[in-house]
């Protein structure tokens, strides 16, 4: 079986983007995450101004697409340290965290040490999301009378076009079991990587992560589509309003578009 885990230090730089923010929690999060887990030297690409607003981004519409369906049951795929499940819970949803078991540890002592009482709704599960039968464990918390979301950021850029189709299969047939929607901001295009962003994420995760990119936007409609999913498309402009994180920073326009051309999906089983 493959390992999967070497690209799970990605969660930290991200972590840490996010707490350029005011995304609740991230701050407390992020130190707490260097202080305890993080050995590596800072991987200073990571902070720059489009990629902090770009996380920033990704993350606040996803939330602003599911507070539209008004959810109550939620499964997070490959959730790293991303604090929605705490938050969301903390209001009532059953909030589902899933990620491969090392990092799994890792979220359950962070919440500990950094005394966040765990909502009674809020559970963390080990599951790789290409396991189905882990997913499906994970989904014990949930009702089959109510409609259920599936999310995840960041983690489909790291598996190639077989294994995001297992993905992709795997949400499938738990959405034709609940019903619900797939909301995901995975829809990573070639053309938003230069070759020396892709070769530095090559260094600092030792993968290649060039073959698992979308060719163009038409490519990733066809692709899922194909597995059977209706898409919708939120292009991350509609959150722009929101979004603090380059506030006080000279951000050039050039930067400001590579931020902002990318997509929140929200998908649906066909009928
Ligand atoms: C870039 S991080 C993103 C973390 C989090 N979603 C965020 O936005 O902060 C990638 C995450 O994917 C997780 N991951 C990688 N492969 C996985 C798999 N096959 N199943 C579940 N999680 C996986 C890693 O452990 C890591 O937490």
């Amino acid at each position: 079986m493959k390992d999967y885990s070497i690209n799970s230090p990605t969660a930290y730089s991200v972590a840490r983007s996010r707490a350029l923010s005011d995304i609740p929690l991230s701050k407390e999060i992020a130190d707490w995450a260097m202080e305890h887990v993080v050995v590596r030297k800072d991987n200073l690409e990571a902070f720059l101004p489009r990629r902090v607003l770009n996380v920033e981004a990704r993350y606040k519409l996803i939330d602003k697409v599911i507070s539209n369906q008004n959810p109550t049951q939620i499964l997070e795929l490959a959730s790293g340290l991303l604090p929605r499940g705490y938050l969301m819970a903390t209001k009532g949803v059953t909030f589902v965290e899933t990620d491969l078991p090392e990092m799994m540890e890792v979220k359950k002592r962070m919440l500990n040490e950094l005394l966040l009482k765990s909502p009674p709704t809020l559970f963390l599960e080990k599951a790789n999301a290409l396991n189905l039968k882990e997913l499906e464990g994970a989904c014990k918390h949930f009702s089959s009378k109510e409609s259920l979301i599936i999310t995840n950021e960041g983690l489909l850029r790291y598996l190639n076009f077989e294994e995001k189709t297992i993905v992709a299969q795997n949400v499938h047939t738990l959405l034709e079991k609940f019903g619900g929607v797939w909301i995901t901001s995975d829809i990573t295009l070639a053309k938003r990587f230069t070759p020396e962003r892709l070769n530095k994420i090559k260094n600092n995760i030792g993968m290649d992560i060039t073959p698992n990119l979308f060719r163009d936007l038409k490519h990733a409609k066809k692709f899922f589509s194909d597995l059977g999913f209706t898409l919708k498309l939120h292009p991350f402009k509609e959150i722009y309003s929101e979004l603090v994180s380059h506030k006080g920073k000279e951000i050039p326009k050039k930067e400001l578009k590579y931020a902002l051309a990318w997509y929140v999906a929200e998908m649906r089983v066909k009928k």
